[in-house]
């Protein structure tokens, strides 16, 4: 089977489609056809060795640990292992393989069971692709750690990229009332996906509106704890999940500090976590995954150069085959 392979750390245009041999099903595995992936955060990382702190987390200084990256899948079941209960050959499948050596820019993938949730009819396998980790960021930063009720003021920065793109659409979903922050380019698209209110970041200062907010989600940029504080009500809560490393890591390491009752802290992503509390909303329609460029498997270090140079508008595809195929 072809696969994208990346032995040693270096520039994303050293990339190579290969040929490998086909992965076979384990007992408790499903031996998967891939038809899309997406990319995120992990995959350019992984490739580049840079940012070190990603090289040295994933306990692999010298050379990647996995030599197809990759993560998120959607395909159909092949062949499934002796014990594995919950597939079928033929079943449309989807899935966060972070932890069960990624591997995603494959024809084929063999894993286990728990890394797969039934894809919703509705939807292709691109637009399957770009849901599970992205969209799992963004349910457990509003439901889990933000305690999102219907009605509460939710401000979501970073709100047209890929996480922010569904944390829009889950918030509209769960009944809050979503402030979008983006940039010009992107206010008509983040109405769209059902915005209330859109604040053009290069025009305006979310902090210095005077607005004050029950939830606070970044996925993008930086700005200080200070700043977050301001613009959160009397026990509100802000969580970042992406951006500037500083924004990550402040919370961690400040998260102790409840001025006012309010909460501020770092999410970390449980893997495939209620992805089907995501099918359903998938199903019903109220989440639609947005899709800015699809590129194929060969051409899968373009797609990573793409995204990061950190303008993508929801996320990017790999195709990997067509459906019919
Ligand atoms: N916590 C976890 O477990 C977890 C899991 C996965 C990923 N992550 C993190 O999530 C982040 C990536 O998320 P992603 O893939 O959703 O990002 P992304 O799709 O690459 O985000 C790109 C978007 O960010 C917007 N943006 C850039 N700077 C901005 C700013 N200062 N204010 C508002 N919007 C801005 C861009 O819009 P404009 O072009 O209009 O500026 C673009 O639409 C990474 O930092 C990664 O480490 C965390």
């Amino acid at each position: 089977m072809k696969a994208i392979v990346c032995s040693a750390y270096g520039p994303l245009d050293s990339l190579q489609l290969a040929e490998v041999a086909k992965p076979a099903p384990k007992a408790d595995q499903v031996l998967v056809k891939v038809y899309a992936s997406s990319v995120n955060f992990n995959a350019p990382a992984s490739v580049t060795g840079k940012p070190l702190i990603v090289r040295l987390m994933s306990g692999a200084p010298f050379t990647p640990k996995h030599q197809t990256p990759g993560n998120d899948i959607a395909g159909r079941v092949e062949a499934v292992g002796s014990s594995v209960k919950r597939f079928k050959p033929g079943d449309e499948v989807y899935g966060d393989l972070a932890e069960c050596g990624y591997g995603a820019y494959a024809e084929y993938v063999a894993v286990p069971e728990a890394a797969l949730a039934l894809k919703p009819d509705n939807i292709t396998y691109e637009q399957a692709a770009a849901v599970p980790e992205a969209g799992l960021v963004a349910l457990q930063a509003l439901r889990d750690f933000g305690g999102l009720k219907a009605g509460h003021k939710v401000l979501i920065s970073g709100a047209s990229g890929g996480i922010g793109s569904f944390a829009v659409q889950i918030a509209k979903a769960l009944g809050a009332e979503v402030t979008a922050v983006c940039s010009t380019r992107n206010l008509d698209m983040v109405r769209s996906l059902g915005a209330d209110h859109a604040i053009d970041y290069t025009q305006e200062d979310f902090v210095q509106t005077g607005q004050t907010y029950d939830l606070i989600v970044a996925t993008a940029g930086y700005r200080s704890l200070a700043d977050y504080k301001r613009a959160l009500k009397p026990n509100g809560v802000h969580v970042a999940t992406g951006g500037d490393m500083k924004q990550i890591f402040e919370p961690m390491l400040f998260g102790w500090w409840r001025p006012g009752g309010k909460k501020l802290g770092s999410l970390v992503l449980k893997v495939n976590k209620d992805l089907d509390f995501l099918s359903e909303l998938l199903a019903s329609g109220q989440v639609v995954p947005v899709i800015d460029r699809c590129y194929p498997l060969a051409e899968a270090g373009e797609a990573l150069k793409y995204y990061a140079q950190g303008r993508t508008r929801g996320k990017i595809i790999i195709s990997v085959a067509q459906d019919g195929d």
